[in-house]
């Protein structure tokens, strides 16, 4: 009897405690949100953050904060959403890092795949090999030249393991089978600032973050990883184009809330992120800035989960060839 009385009792606690969480999820936002860039503030993922922030506020009625919580590839962010109230107040935008970071790190504070709850993806950013200004080199075979003469003292700047950075100067240092000098940064917004003073050589980065320095010439800049070149930076031959398909890559964003967020929560927060999508002030700052908005079809839970599934998969043999693990 008293074994019954306590099954029927935490019965009861459990259906009292969703019933109550999924209450409140009705009155979802009821209060000003924050979203977590895994990166330093000025970057690229700040960039498209504040910029899909903004509009989904008006459609939520509640105002999102964005906090930048770098370090450590944006594991270190990705993990303080992964630990954080499942009450739809906290959440997560990050990028492909997500998927190269469960095979970068043996030891990842949270389990990728089990720790989130999918909102939506957001857009897909090419990403462009640049130098310093004074680089001598004037095109990508003249880079490789300069690189593999000097490969002891080129260096690569990037937001640490895990990041986008990363990943695309792993892919061009495996591409010509040359290892550079990695120099980590919190993110590429700092590191960029290092670069237009010449105290690194090389960065790969995304044009989110790189277009306007690119297109004011306080950067050389060498090729893009999109399939085609851009309209923004037409002159900027592709890597297919200059020598290097193997460098092609688009850095996928999506959002992410804590597990356990209340499906009512998530939904609002899909939908506002599809009507931030089609927000005319969005898609014209994305287009100056080398990207655009996901379809509305990529905009959804089902279609971000398969996303990072998939990137999971995909990337997890490349990492393991170059053997570069963060821990
Ligand atoms: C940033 O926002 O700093 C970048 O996304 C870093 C990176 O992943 O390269």
């Amino acid at each position: 009897m008293k074994i019954l009385n306590a099954v029927l009792g935490a019965t009861a606690l459990a259906a009292l405690s969703l019933f109550s969480a999924s209450a409140n999820a009705q009155g979802y936002p009821e209060r000003q949100i924050t979203m977590i860039v895994p990166f330093a503030a000025g970057g690229p993922t700040d960039t498209v953050t504040r910029l899909v922030a903004e509009s989904m506020s008006k459609d939520l009625g509640q105002q999102i904060i964005v906090e930048n919580v770098g370090g450590a590839g944006g594991t270190l962010g990705a993990a303080r959403v992964a630990n954080a109230e499942a009450d739809g107040y906290t959440l997560l935008l990050h990028h492909i890092g997500m998927a190269t970071s469960a095979t970068l790190y043996r030891k990842l504070p949270y389990d990728t795949l089990n720790a989130f709850e999918y909102v939506g993806l957001v857009t897909d950013v090419p990403m462009t090999l640049l130098a310093r200004k004074d680089m001598e080199a004037t095109d990508l075979k003249g880079l490789i030249e300069y690189a593999k003469a000097n490969q002891d003292k080129v260096t690569v700047a990037n937001a640490g393991i895990g990041a986008a950075s990363h990943l695309c100067g792993m892919l061009f240092m495996s591409a010509i089978e040359t290892s550079l000098v990695t120099v980590p940064y919190k993110g590429t917004g700092p590191a960029m600032t290092d670069l237009l003073g010449g105290q690194v050589d090389i960065m790969c980065d995304q044009t989110t973050n790189t277009t306007k320095q690119i297109q004011a010439g306080t950067v050389k800049a060498y090729a893009v990883t999109s399939p085609e070149r851009l309209d923004v930076l037409k002159d900027l031959p592709t890597v297919r184009e200059a020598g290097l398909p193997q460098m092609e890559v688009g850095i996928w964003h999506g959002i992410y809330a804590p597990k356990g967020t209340p499906k009512e929560a998530v939904d609002k927060l899909s939908k506002a992120l599809q009507v931030a999508l089609k927000d005319p002030n969005v898609a014209a700052r994305f287009a100056e800035l080398g990207t655009k908005p996901s379809p509305e079809a990529d905009a959804t839970p089902e279609a971000l989960k398969a996303k990072l599934e998939g990137e999971i998969a995909r990337w997890k043999p490349v990492i393991e060839a170059a053997g570069q693990y963060a821990d």
